[in-house]
């Protein structure tokens, strides 16, 4: 059945007031939610987003692809309703068990309580942990890329592909109709019932917003979720947020691969990148920064920058810093903290992998010195590793002190080269001081 559209009380857009057929005896059964602004708090969603549900029916099963956030169950298993019976449905997938796509799963159950449950193994702890004491009730099976499950004339074939945001994300294929269903991969906060893409309005914004807040921090496992889904010959995608991508679905694929991609990478070849961040209150800070700089420029394999944050907005660095190797942070201590503009830069990073990347940190102080250390702990829990203890100077450095500073510099540009580096032990060290 292929629904009526008609326009939601204060919302401008068609809505499908039932099941959306989108290919041969595949219906979406989602549901829009155009009044939401944020989602997960921290993410904008300017018009709503969408939680999209599947039916495939096949000659002998039918099969349900994710569910909807819990409030709109009602409206969800209406459009089921509409399109299956609950004794023909065999199967349940769930290819991702976040709450926007499995609040809808107990009541689902408690009507089809016979349907074999399909997920990665991952996410067999997290289904565990949302049916609670009746998942012992059901029938749950783990698949990983290349298991299938029949439906007669149509084959489900799994694709494990992780951390694409969470631990159990996968992806299902639909393999007689080349239609690949996604979850939250290459879906985007947008709404608009016209639901596909070559209908809606223009959503780039939106789908490369999504990318950035969701896949960014993962870009490595989503190199790895490309690598499956780019041999497929696709004809649609169906993703579990915003529209379905029935034109040129192929160019969404080409859009994360873009996304993933190093820019810097052909200019710099082995190079290693080093960024070095200060902010400077009467001066000190900076005479270090400079310091630090010369000392790791004169290492000829690594490329470094040198950035006054002064002046606030730190959004521009944001991207160098995905692509740097090394980041050094220079901070004053102003009232026993580092300075804002430097916490701006570092509460940032959440949405990229700084996991691994050479860390550092330096800076003057009049009484206490704290900011260096409160730099260096935010770094490792950033898990960028920090091989060099922060290097703090009382007022304004000496020349010796200048030279102290060169050599950090040199030591750090050694450290992200690959080089050795003689480490002379402090005494305070072995005492634990
Ligand atoms: Fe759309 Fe990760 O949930």
């Amino acid at each position: 059945m292929t629904s009526d559209f008609a326009p939601m009380a204060g919302h401008a857009h068609p809505t499908p007031q039932g099941a959306v057929q989108i290919a041969e005896g595949v219906h979406w059964i989602g549901a829009l939610d155009p009044d939401l602004r944020s989602f997960d708090i921290i993410l904008k969603t300017a018009n709503g987003t969408t939680y999209n549900s599947y039916v495939v029916r096949g000659s002998e099963g039918v099969a349900v692809i994710d569910t909807v956030k819990a409030p709109f169950t009602a409206e969800f298993l209406a459009k089921l309703e509409s399109v299956a019976r609950y004794d023909e449905i065999t199967t349940l997938v769930l290819n991702h068990l976040e709450l926007d796509h499995t609040g809808a799963v107990p009541e689902f159950l408690r009507r089809a309580p016979h349907v074999n449950i399909y997920v990665s193994p991952r996410g067999l702890q997290v289904l565990r942990a949302l049916l609670k004491d009746d998942f012992d009730s059901y029938s749950v099976t783990t698949v990983e890329t290349g298991d299938t499950v029949s439906l007669g004339d149509k084959t489900l074939r799994f694709l494990t592909t992780p951390y694409v945001h969470w631990p159990d994300t996968q992806c299902t294929w639909l393999e007689e109709q080349n239609l690949l269903f996604t979850c939250d991969l290459l879906g985007c906060h947008y709404c608009d019932g016209r639901l596909f893409n070559d209908r809606v309005g223009d959503f780039r914004f939106a789908f490369d917003y999504y990318f950035d807040h969701i896949m960014r921090p993962f870009k490595g496992y989503v190199a790895q979720a490309l690598d499956l889904i780019e041999p497929l010959e696709i004809d649609m995608i169906a993703p579990g947020h915003g529209p379905v991508l029935r034109a040129h679905p192929r160019d969404y694929i080409a859009q994360y691969r873009r996304l993933i991609t190093k820019r810097l990478a052909s200019e710099t070849g082995d190079e290693k990148t080093l960024l070095i961040f200060y902010v400077s209150a009467y001066g000190a800070t900076a005479q270090m920064a400079g310091a630090v700089y010369e000392g790791a420029t004169e290492s000829d394999d690594v490329r470094v920058s040198l950035f006054d944050l002064e002046g606030g907005d730190v959004t521009p660095f944001i991207d160098l810093i995905e692509e740097a190797d090394g980041l050094i942070f220079g901070t004053p201590t102003i009232n026993g903290d580092a300075v804002r503009t430097v916490w701006d830069l570092l509460s940032s990073l959440v949405d990229i992998d700084t996991k691994g990347k050479l860390g550092a940190a330096f800076g003057s102080y009049g009484w206490t010195g704290e900011a260096v250390g409160m730099v260096e702990s935010r770094m490792q829990g950033l898990k960028m590793r920090v091989p060099e203890k922060g290097l703090r100077i009382k007022m304004h450095p000496t020349e010796d002190e200048l030279e102290e500073c060169r050599d950090f510099g040199r030591r750090l540009a050694a450290h992200l080269a690959g080089r050795a580096v003689a480490r002379e032990i402090d005494m305070s060290e072995l005492l634990g001081s």
